[in-house]
This record gives C-alpha cells, sequence and structure tokens, in this order.
C-alpha cells in the first residue's frame, strides 16, 4: 500500500502565520505538523509515499528530504493550486499505480494514528475505508449520513443543515476504484473537486465503503484556536526530558521538557506540561505555564507565557501575560514599561515586532 500525503492548499484561515510559509510546517509541541501524519503513516507499514505540495513549499522538502531519514521513499507531486482533495489524487495517479493507497490529510493530527483505518481496509473487502469522529459542529467538516441500520447512506461537504454529527477525519483508504469516481464528479461551489463527492460517486457506483469511528482524540488544525488545542493534547502526552541548565533558584514543575543549550535563570518558573526547545533563554523574571511550546532560539524576559506557541527565535520581553497566542518565528515582543496589568492575546506571523 502507499501513502499520499498532503500538504498543499493556502492555509488562508491562519494567515498571518501561513504567508511566510507552509501551513503543515508550523510547530505543534516543537515539531513541524506534518511531521506526525508522515509518522502516522510510516508506523501503519507504509514506505511509499506521496506527499503533494502547492505554491508554498518552504522547508518541506529540505525537512522530509528523499524520506530515506525517516525510513521511507518520498515522491513529492506538485499542485500549483487547491483544486480540491480529489484533484490532489488525480494528479499523483502516475505514483499511485494501481495499488490501494491511504491518504492523510497533513493538518489533521489524531492520537491513534493511520494503522486502524489500513488494517481495517486488508482485513476486509471494502473498496474505501473513511475515519470519522463525532463533532459538535458538523458545517465546518464533510460528513457521512447514515440510514436508520447504522450502514453508511452518504457523503456531504460542509452541509449547511446539521444532517449528521459524523465528520470525516482526513484519513481515507481507496482501491483504484476512486479515480474512475473521480472522473465522475464535477467542482463544487467552492470551486474544488470534492473528497466528499468522488466518495459518494464511489457508493453510487455499487461500491463497498465502511466506516470506522475514531478512538482517542483528533483534531484537525485548520484555524489558530486549533493549534492551540493540538498543541495541548500532544503535551498532555509527551515523554519529555531535561537537557538544558536550570540555574539554583528556577523552578521546574510538572511534565517538562528543556532542549540542549537553553538557561532557565534563576528566579524565573515553568510549570508544564510544557516544552523549551535547545539554546533558549528563559529568565530572568520569566513564567512559563502550562500548554506551552518555545521553540529553538527564543528569548522569554519578564513577561509570562501561557497556552501558547512561541516559534523559534521568538523574543518575549514585554512585562505582560501573553495568553493564548501563536507567535511567529523571530517575531518580538517588547517593552521598556514593567508591570503592566492587562494580558496580551496575540496571533503574530514571522518576524512581526510589536512595541507595547
Ligand atoms: O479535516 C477534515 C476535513 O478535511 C474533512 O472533514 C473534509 O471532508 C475535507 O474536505 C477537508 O476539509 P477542509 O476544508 O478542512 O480541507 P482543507 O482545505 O483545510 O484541506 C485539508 C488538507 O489538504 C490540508 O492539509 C491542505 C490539503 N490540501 C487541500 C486542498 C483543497 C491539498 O493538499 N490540496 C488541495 O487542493
Amino acid at each position: 500500500m502507499k501513502g499520499l500525503l498532503l500538504a498543499g492548499g493556502h492555509g488562508t484561515r491562519l494567515r498571518p502565520l501561513t504567508f511566510t510559509g507552509n501551513k503543515h510546517m508550523l510547530p505543534i509541541a516543537n515539531r513541524p505538523m506534518i511531521l506526525y501524519g508522515l509518522e502516522h503513516l510510516i508506523n501503519a507499514g507504509i514506505r511509499e509515499i506521496g506527499v503533494v505540495l502547492g505554491p508554498i513549499k518552504e522547508g518541506v522538502k529540505e525537512l522530509l528530504g528523499d524520506g530515506s531519514k525517516f525510513g521511507a521513499r518520498i515522491t513529492y507531486i506538485d499542485q500549483p493550486e487547491p483544486k480540491g482533495l480529489a484533484h490532489a489524487i488525480s494528479i499523483s495517479r502516475d505514483f499511485l499505480g494501481d495499488e490501494p493507497f491511504v491518504m492523510y490529510l497533513g493538518d489533521n493530527l489524531l492520537k491513534q494514528g493511520a494503522k486502524p483505518f489500513v488494517e481495517a481496509f486488508e482485513s476486509g473487502s471494502s473498496d474505501c475505508v473513511v475515519g470519522a469522529a463525532r463533532v459538535d459542529d458538523p458545517r465546518r467538516y464533510g460528513v457521512v449520513v447514515f440510514d436508520e441500520r447504522g450502514r453508511v447512506k452518504g457523503f456531504v461537504e460542509k452541509p449547511r443543515e446539521p444532517i449528521s454529527h459524523w465528520a470525516l477525519i482526513g484519513v481515507y483508504v481507496f482501491n483504484r476504484k476512486i479515480f474512475d469516481a473521480i472522473e465522475r464528479i464535477r467542482p463544487s461551489w467552492r470551486g474544488e473537486l470534492e473528497i466528499t463527492d468522488a466518495i459518494q460517486a464511489l457508493l453510487d457506483g455499487g461500491a463497498r465503503v465502511d466506516c470506522r469511528f475514531v478512538q482517542g482524540w483528533w483534531k484537525d488544525t485548520g484555524r489558530p484556536e486549533d493549534l492551540l488545542e493540538a498543541n495541548q493534547l500532544v503535551l498532555q502526552e509527551l515523554e519529555m526530558g531535561i537537557e538544558g541548565r536550570i540555574e539554583p533558584g528556577a523552578k521546574v514543575t510538572g511534565n517538562v521538557g528543556i532542549g540542549e543549550g537553553t538557561v532557565v535563570r534563576d528566579g524565573a518558573t515553568i510549570r508544564g506540561p510544557a516544552i523549551i526547545g535547545r539554546r533558549c533563554e528563559i529568565g530572568p523574571n520569566a513564567y512559563i505555564g502550562p500548554y506551552t511550546a518555545i521553540g529553538d532560539e527564543a528569548i522569554v524576559r519578564n513577561s509570562e507565557v501561557e497556552n501558547s506557541i512561541i516559534m523559534s527565535g521568538a523574543e518575549i520581553d514585554c512585562g505582560r501575560r501573553i495568553v493564548d497566542s501563536l507567535i511567529g518565528h523571530r517575531a518580538k515582543v517588547l517593552s521598556q514599561e514593567r508591570n503592566l496589568p492587562r494580558g496580551l492575546k496575540l496571533i503574530l506571523g514571522d518576524m512581526t515586532y510589536v512595541g507595547v
């Protein structure tokens, strides 16, 4: 079986962070998001992986290379415009050949990975296996509709009415029948060849489509708040160690990871779960609260940070409390004033400067 990892699209809902780079390179617990999907495919036993990239490729090829350092073989597939998930499959036809394949959306994170879906496909006689999870707001997703006996009845992309609370989770296993189904569909109102329409066409053509329900958490990281939630979910379970230096007088409690070359200065407090990258400077006079991830070479002084993603090279020295924020690579939040009472909630693109 082959894998198709999708990392195209514009990532418009995550602007300004995606103006300067590919959405799938944004860090969750200090690792680019795309690595989670890649690992899930590899853990499912897949070695030949096609990575679909749109016009914003920054960093992806450099990170993944030819796949050999992950024990896989990666082929890059160019999708100049995000014309839909079914379009991404049809342009990958040469790479996929006639083998079954699993498509994994690179902006999805799920605890159980792709393996159960691959196993369900391999042990049964389905033409397609999809994953589904219960959601409160189905209008944001493609949904699976079931009949009164619980059998798969149909698929609808971003339903206006909540006709089903079962969202498609971004892991799909197909055999070659999907190619003919894609031939039979037309672009949707949003101008995309929708995967839901293609699966509906499979079903209408008499193919067998099965659905597996997700065990454990699942997160589509479309919006800034989703990134923070994914960061929390991963940090909650991550095994971390302390490699950096904690000066006497600094306090580190709970599950905390501190990278090599990082210094936590006297008087600083870190309360986990939290991860601090390599060669960072934390303190003096800093508090890092739960669910914070701080990338390599970042500086936090005279400030408090909680439930936030601070990317590599960022500098925070503002005398304030920063919460629920996303701060891009090498962005700066600086202030000469101290002890101001209000908190800040920020979504800052790479290299932004904020003086408060
Ligand atoms: O997250 C699950 C949902 O993903 C499903 O419930 C929906 O049925 C499915 O259509 C999809 O919906 P989104 O609107 O969230 O898709 P999005 O445009 O965010 O793209 C999903 C991933 O696929 C993302 O990693 C970018 C990539 N992509 C997207 C498009 C449209 C491509 O590589 N090429 C594309 O043309």
